[in-house]
């Protein structure tokens, strides 16, 4: 899979005796108004899987316009990432996936002789062996240290190995799963846990015809509607509950003006779902709020860069300006 932060449950994390995390999650968001369960547990090997045919798409426009970025663009994007970073350096991607993106770039700082460790972050250690044996193959001569485990408590790992300036990578319009205000607090973050001088390449979705960006998760062969609906088998599967996923249906809201693409499931009768010891109930037409996806004007991406300490080095956008990465440095 690329570029995805999936979330690994724990035995403790399933646990239904009130104690796991996702439990207590899944319980927490089911017992308010409006019902919300978190974007961040789609990701089971069934739902790595779907995220897979999703950028397979032809309406899901995001990872083409990426890769677009990253492959035909990449001396232009190592250029202004690099400038003035003594080397060596660390190359730390967040959720690398299988780098299918950042190996453009890799490929291209290793030619040109940059002295260099990349450092991929992911959650899922199968990924990381997969990334690793690849990339070994495909660039024999790449420094390359995989590191398992959450995105901040990694960072802050690679922080206390060098005193090397870094790039951080975090790309896939991967920030758009965050409301705006936790968006804030994680580029904010980013920047508290880097040093001055240190660069980050983020990617974001933009603000377009809202007919497009609709399309892109509301596609016809209900690919995206699966991908939703996993999460409730997901939560059968591994907390035992019993969600009849016929009896829900994906529902997609784009608004042009907040820029915000929210997925939602609606109750199609008024049912009762069990979970361990609690009884669910949803109302006709009730829906559940699933995930946002959120798309950007250039002012937004500048005023995130400002707001969190960051210095515009520069943006890089795809042939149809539909995507952007973003390069900002650490005041
Ligand atoms: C992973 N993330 C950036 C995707 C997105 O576009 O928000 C997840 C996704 N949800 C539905 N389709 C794709």
């Amino acid at each position: 899979m690329e570029l995805k932060q999936s979330v690994k449950i724990s035995a403790k994390e399933r646990r239904p005796d009130g104690l796991g995390k996702f439990y207590v999650d899944v319980v927490k968001g089911l017992s308010v108004n409006p019902k919300k369960l978190s974007s961040k547990y789609f990701y089971d090997s069934n739902g790595d899987n779907l995220f897979q045919q999703i950028m397979g798409m032809p309406e899901y426009y995001l990872t083409r316009c990426e890769l677009d970025i990253f492959s035909n663009k990449t001396s232009e994007l190592a250029n202004i990432a690099t400038a003035g970073l003594q080397h060596p350096i660390d190359l730390i991607e967040l959720g690398a996936g299988d780098a299918r993106k950042s190996r453009f770039l890799l490929r291209y700082l290793v030619e040109q002789g940059m002295d260099f460790t990349y450092v991929p972050i992911d959650i899922s250690g199968n990924i990381l062996s997969v990334l690793d044996k690849n990339l070994r193959t495909e660039i024999p001569s790449i420094d390359i240290l995989p590191m398992e485990g959450e995105y901040f408590e990694m960072l802050d790992r690679a922080s206390s190995l060098s005193a090397r300036k870094k790039i951080v990578l975090f790309l896939g319009s991967n920030i758009g799963n965050m409301e705006l205000a936790e968006a804030h607090v994680f580029c904010k973050r980013l920047n508290t846990t880097l040093n001055k001088g240190d660069v980050v390449v983020i990617g974001f979705d933009l603000r377009k015809n809202p007919a497009t960006i609709l399309g892109a998760y509301n596609d016809k062969s209900g690919i995206t509607a699966a991908f939703n609906l996993n999460l409730l088998a997901r939560i059968n599967n591994e907390l035992g509950a019993d969600f009849d996923m016929s009896q829900f249906q994906h529902y997609q809201h784009y608004d042009p003006i907040s820029g915000a693409c929210r997925s939602y499931l609606v109750s199609l009768v008024d049912q009762e779902v069990t979970l361990a010891d609690q009884t669910i109930h949803f109302s006709e037409n009730e829906l559940t709020y699933m995930e946002v996806s959120q798309k950007f004007s250039q002012t937004e991406i500048e005023q995130l860069a400002k707001s969190a300490g960051f210095n515009s080095l520069g943006i890089l956008k795809d042939g149809k300006n539909w995507f952007v990465d973003a390069v900002w440095q650490v005041k």
